[in-house]
């Protein structure tokens, strides 16, 4: 199946079993904002949970904030955001369109990448074994031609976002002959910057109303408490304060469903470091987050770094953990060294000083920062795209089976007496009522268990339970396992010991240390 229907299929999975509903959808929508249903907001707790406990619980020098969405407006002024946290976008004069410049010219690079793998793919058709797909893309006119394009196209790219030459940008999309999707003209605008936060009033305007931002990243709620923090908790550098919260930003081309909305939430966790130990705690900070990524185990092939070639000019390394997506490896968490901007930035517009004593060398500085800063829905969709599978079963049926890791699952058990008459269904509940305060327990009667058993694999239920005539008398019932289907009989007081451990975050946790 083409990737694109795979993401189509995640995409109508997630609105049909109650994971993520398109924003104000009864009024066709808001575009790039959505809610997430009754399955969604237990998988995106659970992934809250799990970095949460990995952050604050495993690490005894992190601790959590939680801090306000709205904040001083200088702040964003000090932080840089309000004079360069921009897009470059330029408009179609015939459809009236708004693009990101740099986006259109990225597609027209992809679209030279799409080329050359439709070439290699063709020439591994015609020459099947004997095919030596190295030399063919060193040797391939047409791959070489190709390749050469589309080089030549990156440097310019690159050159010119560096520089932020608008001015060349338009001219790369003019000479490329770039058209908008919708009018297929070249009518293009002059290329502008364009602020992606969204601004609001505070106060009435009789008192003078204040502008305020709503936040586009957690981060910052960080560094204005970091000296509230390290007093009051008597915090001693490395520490860190980690945060899970909204953040808001206007983001012009807002596609790929949850991978970029206008309104999301980030798991932003900020290390504070001796300056010139920050290259060490950055490579640590790398290993430790892959580490909790690839302890979910959907193979270390879904990952890698991207190196940041391009760093902001108060960064001193960057890179990107990009997961395997549908639609190709995509940024889902950036691990940056921030150098000591932010906190002296905000000394300098506070006027307040943010200096440390460190007792052990005698001496006071300004922090420097490693910062890991992880999306959540971005999260949610590289564990919804890994975790959906379609398998084809024996007897010729096919099932949609979400392949959750069960600490993340939504429904831990699902609990479904045989028939709806006998004393079944009593029994299911007694079983229901005594799992529920240990993990999420749900008592199912409605359809054939077969049918039962679909609905609970779609929606990743690792454990099923079906009580049957035998279970009042023997106190047993038939665990079923959702990857395996295989059955296995069982007492109902063994129960919470055999799925407890499984389904726990604490599972996850052990992985990490
Ligand atoms: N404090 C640093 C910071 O905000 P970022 O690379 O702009 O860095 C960090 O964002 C993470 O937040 C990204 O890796 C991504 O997972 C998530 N993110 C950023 N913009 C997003 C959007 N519009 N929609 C969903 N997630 C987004």
């Amino acid at each position: 199946m083409a990737q694109e229907d795979v993401f189509k299929k995640i995409v109508a999975h997630c609105k049909e079993y109650g994971f993520v509903f398109p924003s104000s959808d009864i009024y066709d929508g808001l575009a790039a904002v959505y809610d997430y249903g009754q399955n969604g907001v237990e998988l995106k707790n659970n992934i809250k949970q799990y970095w949460w406990q990995s952050m604050v619980l495993l690490h005894d020098n992190i601790v959590g904030i939680d801090s306000a969405i709205f904040m001083h407006p200088t702040i964003w002024k000090a932080s840089g955001h309000v004079d360069a946290f921009n897009d470059p976008l330029i408009d179609n004069r015939d459809s009236k369109k708004r693009y990101r410049a740099d986006v259109l010219i990225e597609d027209e690079i992809a679209k030279y990448d799409d080329k050359i793998e439709k070439e290699v793919a063709k020439a591994a058709k015609r020459f099947k074994e004997n095919f030596d797909e190295a030399k063919y893309r060193a040797t391939s006119p047409k791959v070489l031609e190709l390749q050469e394009k589309r080089d030549a196209l990156h440097t310019r790219y690159s050159a010119a976002m560096n520089a932020m030459d608008l001015n060349e940008l338009r001219q790369i999309i003019l000479d490329e002959e770039i058209v908008c999707p919708i009018s297929g003209t070249r009518n293009w605008t002059e290329v502008r910057q364009f602020n992606l936060m969204f601004s609001t009033e505070m106060g009435s305007t009789a008192d003078g109303a204040m502008k305020v931002y709503l936040r586009p990243e957690t981060a910052q709620g960080i560094f204005v408490n970091y000296l509230n923090v390290q007093k009051t908790g008597r915090m001693k550098v490395p520490f860190g304060i980690a945060q899970i919260g909204k953040a808001f930003r206007n983001e012009i081309v807002a596609r790929q469903f949850i991978f970029r909305m206008r309104e999301f939430e980030q798991m932003e966790m900020q290390f504070f470091v001796r300056p010139g130990t920050e290259m060490e705690w950055f490579s640590k900070w790398k290993e430790t987050r892959m580490k909790w990524h690839q302890a979910l185990g959907f193979g270390a092939d879904h990952y890698r770094f991207h190196d940041h070639e391009k760093l902001a000019h108060y960064a001193n390394a960057a890179t990107d953990v990009e997961f395997l997506m549908p639609f190709g490896f995509k940024e889902v968490e950036g691990i940056h060294s921030r150098t000591n901007f932010d906190l002296s930035q905000h000394e300098k517009y506070s006027g307040k000083s943010i200096k440390y004593f460190d007792p052990e060398t005698n001496e006071s500085y300004t922090p420097y920062v490693i910062e890991t800063s992880i999306g959540v829905d971005r999260m949610f969709l590289s564990v919804m795209s890994a975790a959906y599978t379609e398998e084809q079963l024996e007897n010729g049926e096919t099932r949609v089976v979400l392949k959750l890791p069960a600490a993340l699952a939504p429904v831990k058990l699902a609990v479904l007496p045989l028939v709806k008459k006998d004393g079944l269904p009593e029994k299911a509940r007694e079983i229901v009522n005594d799992l529920k305060f240990h993990f999420n327990t749900i008592y199912d009667e409605k359809d054939s268990i077969g049918k039962r058993y679909r609905r609970q694999d779609a929606v990743g239920t690792p454990y099923c339970v079906t009580v049957d005539h035998d279970t009042l008398n023997d106190n047993c019932v038939t665990l079923r396992n959702r990857d395996t289907m295989q059955q296995e009989r069982v007492a109902i007081s063994d129960l919470n010991g055999i799925i407890a451990d499984r389904v726990s975050i604490t599972s996850l946790l052990k992985k990490l240390q």
